[in-house]
């Protein structure tokens, strides 16, 4: 089967992919990658062509950020799509599980553009993150995921005021389900009598889970110059789940 030629929005242009070994981060450098970037990808999983860093230690992301720049000589954007979501009733929510969710999910994205800020204003570059339909409504047992999507969407809008005046851009893709692993994970060690008509309200108008490119495609094009006038924006891609 031929592939219909990409784009190549993204000739030269220097980007830096994190969760580049999971399910959507994988798809989203190989499009940059396939559209002409220069991709430093990270994850905190071990993988080909992917640098290791646990974004959630100061440090590690420090260096991170210093070799990126090293390597590329400056960016154009930052895509961040790491994060993790595991499922806790209330009763069995621990601190340490809210603390790690607003580590990978919301502080690690915001402390990323803190530290890539110099050069993205230097190349009046963007950054696009991955927040979730679930920074927009409420879901059942997953208080610690909710809470720390919802910081990590109201972050990035407030930065995009901050960046504004450089004209970098920061916006946000909130997906519904997307068939990775983190889906299947999810759930896992949920107790039997939990409430599953609950959960079933996350269910989308058009069934089923999306494929992870369909969502990679709207970070690519948010993260394009046909999104230039886009800015602090939140689209949502979910099959029609929040409606
Ligand atoms: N899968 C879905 O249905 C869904 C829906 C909405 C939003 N999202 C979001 O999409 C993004 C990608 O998720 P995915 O579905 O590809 O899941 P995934 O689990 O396949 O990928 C997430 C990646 O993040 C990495 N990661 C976790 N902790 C890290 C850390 N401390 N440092 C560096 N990397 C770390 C993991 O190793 C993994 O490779 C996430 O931000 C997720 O919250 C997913």
């Amino acid at each position: 089967m031929t592939e219909t030629p990409r784009a190549q929005r993204f000739t030269d242009r220097r980007v830096v992919v994190t969760g580049a070994a999971g399910g959507l981060g994988k798809v989203v450098a190989d499009l940059f990658r396939a559209e002409g970037a220069r991709v430093v990808a990270t994850d905190v999983a071990v993988a080909e062509g992917v640098v290791a860093c646990d974004l959630s230690d100061d440090v590690a992301r420090d260096a991170f950020v210093a070799d990126s720049l090293a390597e590329l000589g400056g960016l154009d954007v930052l895509c961040n799509v790491a994060g993790i979501l595991k499922f806790s009733p209330l009763p069995v929510m621990s601190a340490e599980l809210l603390r790690k969710h607003y580590e990978v999910n919301a502080l690690a994205p915001l402390m990323l553009a803190k530290g890539f800020s110099e050069a993205l204003i230097e190349s009046t570059g963007n950054i696009v993150s991955v927040a979730s339909i679930s920074s927009v409504m409420g879901q059942p047992y997953n208080v610690a995921y909710c809470s720390s999507k919802a910081a990590l969407l109201l972050g990035m809008r407030a930065l995009a005021i901050e960046f504004g005046a450089h004209k970098v851009r920061v916006n946000c893709v909130s997906p519904g389900g997307i068939e990775t692993p983190m889906t299947g994970n999810a759930a896992t060690g949920l107790p039997e009598d939990v409430n599953w008509e609950w959960i079933a309200k996350s269910q989308s108008v058009i069934p089923g889970f999306m494929p992870p490119q369909d969502v990679a495609e709207s970070l690519l094009f948010l993260a394009s110059d046909a999104a230039a006038s886009i800015t602090g924006a939140n689209l949502v891609v979910d099959r029609g789940t929040v409606w």
